[in-house]
């Protein structure tokens, strides 16, 4: 096994044939519905885990409550969910509670939302399951070395009457920069990465481990909740004979559909849920090939049936997930707002008005701009200030050379446009991936109120100043 050399089919991290034991990831229901109940705790703090299989030893982590991801918090929706955040590590800290549209206090964010959790310290994050959906938790501290040494989990909000399928499976997705003796290397937050496509790993793990194979019972159905936890590798998943269809996009449900091209691109940060039918038959095998990096295309995972057969024939079972209570944006009345994407190598960040400017940031250490400006430190006058109750359309245009999945707090949006073409599912999503010098569309309707960040997700990209604050200034709502 070759671990310090980038990803590739031959240097695919093969071990022996062992089953990686996925399915266990074993959710931490939490009977959170009583109010006055103890919380649930999740205390951050470094430990060790076992990312690579035996004989290999485990790798020290920053983790929630003792594993990697941390436990799955899954609940119903409607239910009040409270989490004890316990800070054990030697820094700062905050929770982060990713997709979900929290109110401004509990959103996680320090300096901005609150005070980072001291050293020693605990917060109560107390807020309602207002959306059914995929969701995850993160730290939003010096996230780039917070999230990248395993600090995250994932968050599932049930809806109250599931599609039918025969397992819900969750699968956590991350990317980990590791030494050739298994630890993680420790060159966080340096300029290159934060230039370029951000830290990307050499060792992709599902859950936590390294995965070998996962095996599948012939005609069952599988719910499979991806979520890239990952701080900047996007995943492009090919499910080889599988015929994968998109139920939902960041926990919101979307039109069922087969992904373009038959790859399941995620950004980081990015939730996908796929409804799978296993159509082959006992005995076979089918490789998932993340194949998103031309050149650098490798095996995943097997899927492998199991002996027997579920059933013979696909279920006829419905796919459409109830929608969520968000609010449809008046796109009549909304007010457009361009917002320009600059920095990185090779990027367009030399032209136009503002380079003065942009030069004198980027001496400072920033690579990154939006609308001109690279957010640093402790925060930042926000970039809009949006009246509540008020529709928006973001014109975003990246002129970079680079991927950037743009996140917003505190809302979904519609992604109704790419390069001047419309979508055709109008998708709510909370985190949208733009591809290299793309202009992408998107539409919300600004009904939570606070500052919000908006940012990209590549962590060392927001750390070098690609992120800015939303202002949605509190007032009565439209009715
Ligand atoms: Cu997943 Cu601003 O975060
Ligand atoms: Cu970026």
């Amino acid at each position: 096994m070759i671990l310090h050399r980038p990803i590739s089919r031959r240097h695919v991290l093969r071990t022996g044939a062992a089953f990686t034991a996925l399915s266990a990831l074993s959710p931490a229901r939490m009977a959170m519905a009583d109010p006055t109940g103890d919380p649930f705790v999740l205390r951050a703090a470094s430990g060790q885990a076992a990312l690579r299989p035996l004989p290999y030893g485990p790798t020290n982590v920053w983790s929630y409550s003792g594993s990697v991801p941390g436990p799955e918090i899954r609940v119903r929706q409607g239910d009040r969910i409270r989490v004890l955040a316990q800070n054990g590590l030697d820094e700062g800290t905050t929770i982060h509670w990713h997709g979900i549209r929290t109110p401004n206090s509990m959103d996680g964010v320090p300096f901005l939302t609150q005070d980072p959790i001291p050293v020693a310290g605990e917060f109560l994050y107390e807020f309602d399951a207002l959306d059914a959906g995929t969701f995850w938790y993160h730290p939003h501290q010096r996230s780039s070395e917070q999230v990248g040494r395993g600090l995250y989990g994932p968050l599932i909000v049930e809806e109250a009457d599931p599609i039918r399928v025969d397992r819900d499976l969750t699968w956590m997705l991350d990317d980990w920069r590791m030494t050739r003796a298994g630890q993680l290397s420790d060159d966080f937050g340096n300029r290159h990465d934060a230039m370029h496509g951000g830290r990307i790993g050499n060792s992709v793990t599902i859950n936590g481990e390294i995965p070998e194979r996962i095996s599948v019972q012939s005609g069952e159905r599988i719910r499979l909740r991806l979520i890239n936890a990952a701080n900047a590798r996007i995943f492009g998943l090919d499910f080889g004979d599988f015929e994968p269809v998109v139920v939902a996009l960041d926990g919101q449900p979307v039109t069922p559909h087969a992904p373009d091209g038959g790859v399941v691109v995620i950004g980081p940060a990015m939730r996908v849920d796929l409804v799978i039918d296993m159509t082959g038959k006992p005995g076979e095998a089918v490789t998932v090939t993340d194949v998103f990096y031309e050149g650098l295309e490798y095996r995943l995972v097997d899927l492998v049936y199991g002996p027997d057969r579920l059933r013979d024939s696909v279920p006829d079972w419905s796919m459409d997930l109830p929608p969520n209570p968000l609010a449809e944006p008046d796109m009549a009345s909304a007010a457009r707002h361009q917002i320009v994407f600059n920095g990185g190598m090779m990027g367009q960040m030399m032209m136009g008005s503002g380079m003065g400017s942009m030069m004198d940031q980027m001496r400072e250490g920033n690579m990154w701009f939006i609308n001109g400006e690279a957010a640093t430190g402790h925060m930042m006058d926000p970039l809009l200030v949006l009246p509540q109750g008020t529709s928006h359309v973001f014109e975003m245009d990246n002129r970079t050379a680079w991927h950037h999945p743009i996140h917003f707090h505190g809302h979904s949006f519609r992604v109704i446009a790419r390069n001047g073409q419309p979508t055709r599912y109008r998708e709510w999503q909370d985190t949208v991936l733009m591809a290299p010098e793309e202009r992408v569309e998107i539409a919300f309707a600004a009904d939570n109120p606070g500052d919000w960040m908006f940012h990209c997700h590549i962590l060392e990209h927001q750390a070098a100043g690609m992120m800015g604050v939303i202002r949605v200034e509190p007032g009565t709502t439209k009715t």
